[in-house]
Formats: structure tokens, C-alpha cells, sequence
């Protein structure tokens, strides 16, 4: 199987830009499928999870092509319902397709997605959103049949949690509902404001996404537009934490510092120094970081339980002992297990976490148990003494773009070592920046082949 082998104590330096938001181009691409034209969307990230949802598309009959970052989808003659149990399986979130299908047919087949490796996942205030909106369901076994033989109507929708999934399930069926939808204690995330966007610019009328309450005012139908999806927060908080774990100086290009507001109070009290403007993040870390005393995840703009597990990783080598408190999912700690087998001093208790800081990290041989908590691996990896091996890559695929090109971009020492033994080579566009292509840096690193520890980037001076 894949692995990553990483020798760690490199200090990150240099300036990297970040592949577009995965859980913003998911909706966007579901939200493709209600519309009777062709939707062009930039910025898509090249991700397995992008994939699975491109093959539940061709499913439901939609035509869809990619070239580079953009995934242009013709739902002209989208002819199909059903989104069969295998499709489901591969991506757990699927369940954003379901607003769609009902929307643009009448008519949803699906599976109950299932739980994954963080929690239970139930779809509860998705299905009673849609029952709200006049469909109606029959539920056998896990299988969830949705009819609404007479279309979807306008509703008041009051969430009894800010369900990101479930905000965005409930905008994209109400878009061509007849009426008026209100949905109050809605997702504040802004791949909600992403998805208004998107809907907006295809003819819909969707007011107040980002606030606690969206308003849509159905429309008849929708048509095809060309929409470019936000910068990845989470991917651009990840990399700023690999960064703060390896004494580096490095700056996120072409992001929205709003996006990570939450994030930028907890890198200055571990020590770090931030300095941001319009497009762009800079950090740089002090020899030891600082504790962070109270860490509590939260929904938006609360500190993003996305961004928990990396957090984990980079205070194990704080100075003091740290507390993080995970609201949002139920057991979203499998990655301590594991960063224990560095020399991490961690316990949980429920859904508390406490870290104590250790002077440093030892090399392990180490297996990703989800996607966030995989990334948090590759920072004790990078923060360790010696050598890491990292597999169970599947996860972390389903996020990150070519994170070990981006990596040793920034001066790390990070090979993806491939079944047969050989380091995966990098096409020229994949490290090299071209054209807002890729998340390596602009003009450094022109290397071709397997991206080389150290290789050289322009220093980044904040400015
Ligand atoms: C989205 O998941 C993201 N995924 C998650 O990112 C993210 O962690 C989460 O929002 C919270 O920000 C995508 O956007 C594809 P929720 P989603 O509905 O929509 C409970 C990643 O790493 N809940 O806001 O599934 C649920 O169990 C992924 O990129 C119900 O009880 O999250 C959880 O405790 C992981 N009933 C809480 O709400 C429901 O019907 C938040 O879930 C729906 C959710």
C-alpha cells in the first residue's frame, strides 16, 4: 500500500496557495445537478471524495468533464433518482444529493449513508427538512425512498442544530420550490455563502446565507453558470500549523483570513506571529511553542472541529499542557492513539482532550484513522526526530491535494512511496505554480520529477 515517509525536524519556509474547499465543492457540484443547463466550477480541487461525487453525477445521467481544476457538468438530461448503496458507501457526505435529485425529479432513492470513523453521522434534520418541504418518505432497512408527487413547497425550517449539511440540503431543494423556505438556526460556514453564490448566479433567489436565517424564494427553474469555489480553510489552517510545529515562516496565499478567524487567536497564543491582509496569511513560529490553554470547537465562526486534530498535533510539542474540548462530533480523538505512539502525552475523556507538551517527538510508523486526524499524523511526522511512515493515505486523499508536493515545496523531507516501491513522481503542473493551478509556490520551485527535501522557494517577507 501508498505510504509517506517523512524525516522530520525541517524547519517550512516559503509561501504556498491552497486547492479549493472540498466541502464547498461538493454542495456546488450537487447543487449542479438541479440545474436544466451546463455549470463551469473553477477551483475544484482534485480529490477523491471530488470524485465520488462526479460519479454519482454520470449516475443520475448528467454529462460531466474535467480539465485541470475545473469539472464542467451538463444536467440537461439528467434522467435518474437513485443514488445506489455502493456510490453512497464511497462518500459518506453524498447526502447532499439528495436536495438536488428531489428538487430537479420529484422523486430520491438513497441509502442511509452510514456512520464513519468520527461518529454516527444521522441525517435526521435532513430527512425532516424535506418531509417539511412536502416530500414523503418510506424508509426500509436503511433505504430511503423520497416522493413529492407534487413538488416541493416553500416552508419555515428551524434546525435544532446549525447542521452544515442540512443548511445545505434544505437551499438547494428549496431553490425551485414553489414559495417562499425560512430557515432559522441555519449553518453559518462559508461554504454556505459559497453555495448561495453558486445557486444565485444559476438564477436562484437566496438571501442572508452566512447569517442564522436564509431566506429562498423559489424559482421556476434554474440555468447553467460559471462559478469559481472559495479557497479551502481547512487545508490553509492545516498547512499553518505545519508551519507553527516545525519553527517555520511560511504564508498562505490567495485565502480568505476571515475564513480562519477563529484560528489565528489560538497560533498567537502558542506564540506564533501573524500577520495577514486581503489574500493572505503569514506566520512565523517561535523556537518552543506555548500551550494553548481552552480549545473548544464550535460551529461557525466558532474554531472548526476540522481543524481539532491537526491542532492536537501541533501542541503535543508545546510548552505546558493544553485542553481541547470536540462539540461537534462524538469521537473525533482516533488520531491521539496514535500521536501517543510518537512519545505524545495525551488523554481523553469524553470529549475532552488534554495534551501535555513533550520537549520532542520520536518517528513512528503510524495509519491515518480518518482524513483530519491523517493530516495531524504528517505533522508529528514533520515535527519528529527520524523517520515517519504514514499509510492509510485513502484518507487523507479524500481532503488534500498533492500534500507531499506542497510539503517539500516548503522545504520538507516527504516522499509518497507507491505499492512497487517507487516515489510517485509530479507531473510539471503539479509542482510547479501555474496559472492558480496548484498549491506550490509561484516561481521557486520549478523542479520536475519527485519534489526534493529543501527544494528552494522564494522567502516570503511579510509585508
Ligand atoms: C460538514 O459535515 C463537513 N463536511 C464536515 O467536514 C464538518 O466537520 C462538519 O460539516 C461540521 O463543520 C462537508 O461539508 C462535506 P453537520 P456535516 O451536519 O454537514 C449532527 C471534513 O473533515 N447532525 O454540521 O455532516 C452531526 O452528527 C468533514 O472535511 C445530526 O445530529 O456536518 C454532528 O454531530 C468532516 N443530524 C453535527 O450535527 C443531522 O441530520 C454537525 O454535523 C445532521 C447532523
Amino acid at each position: 500500500m501508498e505510504k509517506l515517509i517523512i524525516h522530520g525536524q525541517k524547519r517550512l519556509h516559503g509561501e504556498i496557495e491552497v486547492h479549493g474547499s472540498k466541502n464547498s465543492a461538493l454542495p456546488i457540484l450537487a447543487a449542479a445537478a438541479l440545474v436544466n443547463g451546463v455549470s463551469e466550477i473553477h477551483n475544484c480541487p482534485k480529490l477523491t471524495d471530488i470524485d465520488a461525487a462526479i460519479h454519482i453525477l454520470m449516475h443520475l445521467g448528467c454529462r460531466v468533464s474535467r480539465s485541470g481544476h475545473t469539472v464542467t457538468v451538463d444536467a440537461t438530461a439528467m434522467n435518474n433518482w437513485e443514488v445506489p448503496d455502493e456510490l453512497m458507501r464511497e462518500m459518506r457526505s453524498s447526502v447532499v444529493f439528495l436536495g438536488a435529485i428531489l428538487g430537479r425529479t420529484g422523486h430520491a432513492k438513497l441509502t442511509t449513508p452510514g456512520g464513519c470513523e468520527i461518529g454516527l453521522r444521522p441525517i435526521d434534520l435532513h430527512i425532516s427538512a424535506m418531509e417539511q418541504l412536502g416530500a414523503v418518505l418510506e424508509e426500509d432497512a436503511g433505504k430511503l425512498d423520497f416522493h413529492a408527487p407534487n413538488g416541493l413547497q416553500g416552508a419555515r425550517i428551524t434546525l435544532s442544530f446549525p447542521s452544515v449539511g442540512a443548511t445545505e440540503n434544505i437551499m438547494i431543494a428549496a431553490a425551485t420550490a414553489k414559495g417562499r423556505t425560512v430557515i432559522t438556526n441555519a449553518a453559518r460556514e462559508p461554504e454556505i455563502s459559497d453555495l448561495a453564490d453558486f445557486l444565485n448566479g444559476c438564477g436562484a433567489h437566496i438571501h442572508g446565507a452566512g447569517d442564522s436565517t436564509v431566506i429562498i424564494d423559489g424559482v421556476p427553474k434554474l440555468s447553467g453558470t460559471c462559478h469559481t469555489v472559495i479557497p479551502d480553510r481547512i487545508a490553509a489552517s492545516t498547512y499553518l500549523l505545519a508551519g507553527a510545529v516545525t519553527q517555520g515562516k511560511i504564508c498562505v496565499r490567495d485565502i480568505v483570513p476571515a475564513h480562519i478567524g477563529a484560528l489565528l487567536p489560538v497560533l498567537k497564543e502558542a506564540g506564533c506571529d501573524i500577520t495577514a491582509s486581503g489574500r493572505w496569511v503569514c506566520l512565523s513560529a517561535p523556537p518552543r511553542l506555548h500551550r494553548v490553554k481552552m480549545t473548544r470547537t464550535m460551529p461557525y465562526p466558532g474554531f472548526p472541529t476540522d481543524v481539532q486534530a491537526p491542532l492536537t498535533a501541533m501542541l503535543t510539542v508545546a510548552d505546558g499542557t493544553s485542553v481541547i474540548i470536540e462539540n461537534i462530533f462524538e469521537s473525533r480523538y482516533k488520531h491521539a492513539a496514535e500521536l501517543i505512539r510518537f512519545g505524545a502525552k495525551i488523554s481523553v475523556e469524553g470529549r475532552m482532550e488534554v495534551i501535555e507538551g513533550v520537549p520532542y517527538l520520536t518517528g513512528a510508523s503510524v495509519v491515518a484513522p480518518d482524513l483530519r486526524g491523517g493530516f495531524a499524523l504528517i505533522l508529528a511526522g514533520l515535527a519528529a526526530r527520524g523517520e515517519t511512515v504514514v499509510t492509510g493515505l485513502e484518507h487523507i486523499d479524500r481532503g488534500y491535494e498533492t500534500p507531499e508536493a506542497i510539503l517539500c515545496a516548503l522545504g520538507a523531507d516527504v516522499k509518497r512511496v507507491q505499492d512497487n516501491g517507487t516515489a510517485k513522481e509530479y507531473t510539471k503542473e503539479q509542482s510547479t505554480k501555474t496559472d492558480g493551478e496548484t498549491g506550490v509556490p509561484k516561481g521557486g520551485n520549478k523542479t520536475t520529477g519527485t519534489p526534493q527535501p529543501g527544494t528552494a522557494v522564494r522567502e516570503t517577507t511579510a509585508e
